[in-house]
């Protein structure tokens, strides 16, 4: 079967070799030649994601049997929609599902509407001093979000650390300035997670949980990235996570795919929760249309069954049940000096692969062309896969040492001692929980 995958991080790479594994014939578009992907796809075509017209043109001309949509901005520009309306069955949420992601206003609606588990207190503004006095009566911390996608790197969250409100009001007054709108939420404290799931509309299929270290620097430091890389444990869960709040945060992808449903927008692809683990259970932070990157390459490298049998089940209504090896898996980010703020951008990183896949560990390739010039955001991430979190940890250490240029990484990601501060921070919001994974 023809797959077209469209994107170019490595979420895409993971998710391409998953398809090829699966018995997929891929067909890749991305705006830059992922050199992980070119080594695995039939035809590549160069194109902006967002660039719609082009991306379906390529997939005409190559007669592609089914899509895969990676990022989130091309399903803001309505790409299931186009490429559906032109036969091609294509896992990811039409336009108006993917709101749940693009809209965050949205995504607050619908859970109040549909009495969702794990919804918080909103408000959308968009008069400043309506906002201004909302916050002061509040009289607790608030978190100021802007409605609409921030690039994928997350939402700037201001007023987290702040003793009293002032600076979220004055974010809030230039995001209203500047977008006409602005959501403020109550602040949560806790622990976040990732939960993500398959689901064609009706059933919900749930992934391996996972941990990501959005924080650019060691100790979580620094600006917020896309994420520097990620874990999860053998069991599937995490180690602060009980069977409880898995039910619960479950339930609650469950009961948003339903609400999705009797909106008369079912939600078909990957749903992704980001969930913080709170005093109170796990509470959604945010929604995402499609896979975390880097939470892709945690998940899919550990797929047993055929992610092409799984998106055809997504397409076709009748998804069936996804297994997972029970092993715990490290993923690694590389970004070139200077990332988020200031990349480095235009100079070589260099890579001994079979040095790093002789250590047994796996390599993503993402933001480098196919000289392995760097384009400065997250160029590759290198992933150990193992029986135990520690195993996982140094197979992906052990791989990093043959990347070398203007770099940096995350060494704790992963580390006992990082994920026993996170199991700490779930002992403080009154979990009884010890480091397993
Ligand atoms: N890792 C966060 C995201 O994919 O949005």
């Amino acid at each position: 079967m023809k797959v077209l995958l469209v994107g170019g991080g490595g979420r895409e790479h993971a998710i391409g070799e998953a398809l090829v594994k699966g018995g997929a014939e891929l067909y890749a578009v991305s705006k830059h030649p992922n050199p992980g992907i070119r080594r695995i796809a039939k035809e590549y075509g160069l194109s902006k994601e967002t660039d719609v017209q082009k991306v379906l043109e390529l997939a005409l001309k190559w007669n592609v049997d089914l899509a895969f949509i990676g990022p989130e901005a091309p399903l803001e520009r309505g790409i299931v929609d186009l490429l559906e309306e032109n036969g091609i069955p294509t896992v990811g949420p039409v336009r108006d599902a993917a709101r749940i992601e693009t809209d965050k206003s949205f995504a607050r609606y619908l859970m109040e509407k549909h009495r969702i588990p794990g919804r918080k207190l909103f408000r959308v503004f968009d008069d400043v001093s309506e906002m201004r006095s909302w916050i002061d009566d509040f009289g607790r911390p608030v978190v100021v979000k802007p409605l609409g996608l921030t690039g994928g790197k997350g939402v700037k969250v201001v007023g987290y650390h702040l003793r009293d409100n002032e600076e979220a009001k004055a974010y809030a007054r230039e995001l209203i300035e500047r977008d006409g709108r602005v959501l403020i939420e109550e602040r949560t404290d806790g622990v976040e997670f990732t939960f993500q799931v398959f689901t064609d509309g009706k059933r919900v299929i749930p992934m391996p949980l996972a941990q990501d270290y959005p924080h650019a620097f060691e100790g979580d430091t620094g600006p917020i990235t896309g994420g520097m890389g990620s874990y999860s444990c053998k069991n599937h869960r995490l180690p602060f996570i009980t069977e409880e709040d898995y039910e619960k945060a479950l339930e609650t992808l469950k009961a948003t795919v339903r609400a999705m449903k009797k909106e008369g927008t079912p939600y078909k692809g990957i749903l992704y929760g980001q969930f913080m683990l709170a005093r109170e259970g796990p509470v959604v932070i945010e929604y995402n249309a499609r896979f975390g990157d880097p939470e892709a390459m945690n998940v899919l490298p550990i797929l047993r069954t055929s992610l092409l049998e799984i998106a055809e089940g997504i397409v076709d209504g009748n998804l069936g049940s996804a297994e997972f090896e029970e092993k715990a898996t490290v993923v690694k980010y590389i970004a070139p000096r200077g990332y988020p703020t200031d990349p480095i951008r235009g100079v070589k990183v260099q890579i001994r692969e079979d040095k790093i896949r002789e250590e047994g560990a796996g390599v993503y390739y993402a933001s480098v062309d196919e000289n392995l010039t760097m384009l400065g955001s997250r160029a590759l991430a290198i992933v150990g896969i193992a029986d135990t979190l520690e195993e996982a940890e140094e197979i992906a250490s052990r791989g990093i040492k043959h990347v070398e240029g203007e770099i940096f990484y995350r060494k704790d990601v992963g580390t006992r001692e990082s994920v026993e501060r996170r199991i700490n921070l779930a002992k403080e919001f009154g979990r009884d929980v010890r480091y397993s994974c």
